[in-house]
């Protein structure tokens, strides 16, 4: 889907989150969202939240009341306290405005003492819980989704990474401007429990991310753009705006 501008397709986004959530309440054991952080996500939270608002009281209580996420990836280092951490990203755009408890919020702990441990403790949670039903992602614009840094493969599993120069300078904006600033280690999903979700939807917006988009629509499989395992998928959507597309 490509729209001519970004509230359109943010709008058009939030239509296929807001019947996939309606979907859910009517489900015995819905599995987990499958839930991304980032510049492009925040249009999209505030959108949802809006619309959720205006359901009917019961139907909304309902939703808060079942409500279950994963989030893709955290810093090493950081907690929810922390407001440049992604916990508190969570809680500001989507915890607070619809009053979820963070235990419903899953993200992995940036600040466990073991985060390799953690990572697999995380992954078997996620598990537990069936894995993702639907999974909403960014593109890096180095080609990585979660924290996915090239070269990866899809078999790669939840763990600890190293960030590239170019992922801390992209995400530098939170920590003042300045990349040395940005933990160089993340917890993320790998591509494994990304590809093992029931469906994905990849959402690129704005210039910047026009060559990364190009790159991937170009390339086959390939370890070194890690989105292009999502080819592999049956069922991606892939969302994008006008200026993601031809860069202007
Ligand atoms: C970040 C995050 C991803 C995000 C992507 C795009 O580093 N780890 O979850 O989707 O890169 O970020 P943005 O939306 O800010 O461009």
């Amino acid at each position: 889907t490509v729209r001519e501008n970004l509230p359109s397709l943010v709008e058009a986004v939030v239509d296929a989150l807001e019947g996939h959530l309606r979907q859910r309440l009517g489900e015995q054991r819905p599995k987990p969202l499958g839930l991304a952080t980032g510049r492009t996500m925040v249009p999209i939270y505030g959108e949802l939240v809006a619309r959720l608002q205006r359901w009917p009281a019961d139907e909304l209580e309902h939703l808060r009341r079942s409500w279950c996420s994963f989030n893709l990836d955290e810093y090493v280092g950081l907690g929810a306290a922390d407001r440049r951490s992604f916990a508190a990203y969570m809680a500001r755009h989507l915890g607070k405005p619809l009053q979820l408890s963070p235990q419903q919020l899953h993200l992995p702990d940036g600040e466990a003492t073991d985060p390799e441990q953690q990572a697999g403790s995380y992954a078997a949670q996620l598990q537990s819980f069936g894995g993702v039903g639907v999974q909403l992602l960014g593109l890096g614009s180095n080609g990585h989704v979660g924290f996915n840094e090239p070269p990866c493969g899809p078999e790669a599993a939840c763990r600890v990474v190293a960030l590239s120069q170019s992922t801390r300078q992209q995400n530098a904006a939170a920590f003042g401007g300045d990349p040395s600033q940005v933990p160089s280690q993340a917890l993320t999903l790998g591509l494994k429990e990304i590809l093992a979700a029931d469906e994905i939807h990849l959402i690129v917006t704005g210039s910047a991310k026009a060559e990364i988009l190009k790159a991937l629509f170009d390339s086959p499989c390939t370890d070194q753009l890690p989105a292009s395992w999502l080819r592999n998928h049956a069922r991606v959507s892939l969302w994008l705006d006008q200026l993601a597309v031809t860069g202007e």
